[in-house]
């Protein structure tokens, strides 16, 4: 493992942000890991742990190490009706994702191309088209940076939520080594519910959809809608969508009778992708920075050389509109650094 000096972290963020770190090392092994870990100790370093960097903005060069997570492998074993997957924090999610459902192990189909590592997944709870990873998850690994310890975590461990968990709330602390999924091999339970995939699929005349079937429809609603990182720079939704009390939301329905809602009889969660939009800044773009046209919960690296805090202060208009015209505070899902 070579620790190399003053590189550029362009590549390594979705963005496309061109920041520098000062030392940075791409680890295979636990025991690369250690030896990392040790020299940033030794040298007094911040740390930075990557995955794909498809949930970060960089705003500044970081001063410390950044460690990019490279571990690879995938085991499997059998109990009761179901398989336990492992996988090592460094497998790419969409190739892992695939791989279980050639084998007809089902449960992660509708997380199907969201960019990413498998360890990263449960740092936010990845969620889509219904399905969030809480829902298959099992148990994870870490190394728990305090104690200098490697540990597990169980389901309720994880204090799981909307795009939130321990893991985020204690930012740095941990590093998920890998993550077990408890995935089914027969009476998969397939979570079709959701109005975007109910519409594609009788597009497609498919009744009885598969494991299969799910993952290609899913892929296919991405993709009509989500800019594909490797051509235009993106984190996917930058703001998560705000919750708000079944009153405040009664309250804008009055004075918005059309705006979206969902709720679960006590608080409702609003599609912060309409308020953007009701707010004027779907598709618009100010020097090298936007809001995607097709979604405009997404802003992008309109030219490719946005710095990240061009990025920041753009999202920071966009809650400030959005704040003025509905009163509610958008909070970034984005990993600010
Ligand atoms: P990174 O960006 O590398 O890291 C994210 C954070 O986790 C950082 O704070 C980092 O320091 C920390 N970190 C990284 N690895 C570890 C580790 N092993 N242990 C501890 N901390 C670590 N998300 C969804 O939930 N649903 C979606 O539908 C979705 N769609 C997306 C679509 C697009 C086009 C894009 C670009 C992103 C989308 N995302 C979505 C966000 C993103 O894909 C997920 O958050 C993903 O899990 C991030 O993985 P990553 O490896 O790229 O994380
Ligand atoms: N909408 C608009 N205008 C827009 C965008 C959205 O009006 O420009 C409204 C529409 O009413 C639409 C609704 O918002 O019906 C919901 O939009 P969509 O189905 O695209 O989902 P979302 O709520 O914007 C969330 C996640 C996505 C995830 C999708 C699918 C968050 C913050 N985002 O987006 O996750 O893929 O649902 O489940 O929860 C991510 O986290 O990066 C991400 C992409």
């Amino acid at each position: 493992m070579d620790i190399r000096r003053q590189v550029s972290l362009k590549k390594y963020n979705t963005f496309g942000v061109d920041v520098g770190a000062a030392y940075f090392a791409e680890v295979a092994s636990t025991d690369e890991l250690q030896k990392a870990l040790q020299f940033a100790e030794r040298n007094g370093l911040r740390l930075l742990v990557l995955g794909a960097g498809s949930n970060v903005l960089f705003t500044r060069d970081f001063d410390g190490l950044v460690i990019r997570l490279n571990l690879k492998g995938i085991e499997t074993s059998f109990a009761d009706d179901a398989v336990l997957v492992t996988a090592a924090a460094g497998e790419n999610w969409h190739s892992f994702v695939q791989d279980c459902i050639d084998q007809d192990y089902g449960g992660l189909e509708n997380l199907s191309l969201i960019p990413g590592h498998v360890g990263t997944a449960p740092i936010q709870n990845i969620g889509a088209y219904g399905v969030e990873i809480k829902d298959v998850f099992e148990t994870c690994q870490v190394f728990d940076t305090e104690t200098r310890g490697i540990r597990d975590f169980k389901k309720d461990e994880c204090e799981f939520g909307y795009r939130d968990s321990v893991f985020k709330r204690n930012k740095g602390r941990y590093i998920i080594l890998q993550v077990t999924f408890r995935l089914t091999v027969k009476d998969h339970k397939i979570s079709s519910h959701y109005g975007a995939i109910e519409a594609e699929l009788q597009k497609r005349n498919i009744t009885a959809p598969t494991l299969r079937d799910i993952a290609d429809v899913v892929i296919a609603i991405r993709q009509s809608k989500l800019p594909d990182p490797a051509v235009t720079g993106n984190a996917g939704s930058f703001f998560k969508n705000p919750v708000i009390p079944m009153e405040a939301f009664e309250r804008l329905k009055h004075r918005h009778p059309e705006i979206p809602g969902y709720s679960d009889g006590t608080q409702v969660k609003v599609p912060a992708g309409w308020l953007i939009e009701q707010c004027g800044w779907r598709g618009k773009t100010i020097d090298n920075v936007g809001s995607h046209a097709l979604q405009s919960l997404v802003l992008i690296n309109a030219t490719g050389k946005a710095a990240g805090q061009e990025i920041y202060d753009f999202s920071q208009l966009i809650i400030d509109s959005v704040q003025q015209e509905f009163g509610i505070g958008l909070e970034r899902e984005v990993n600010v650094i």
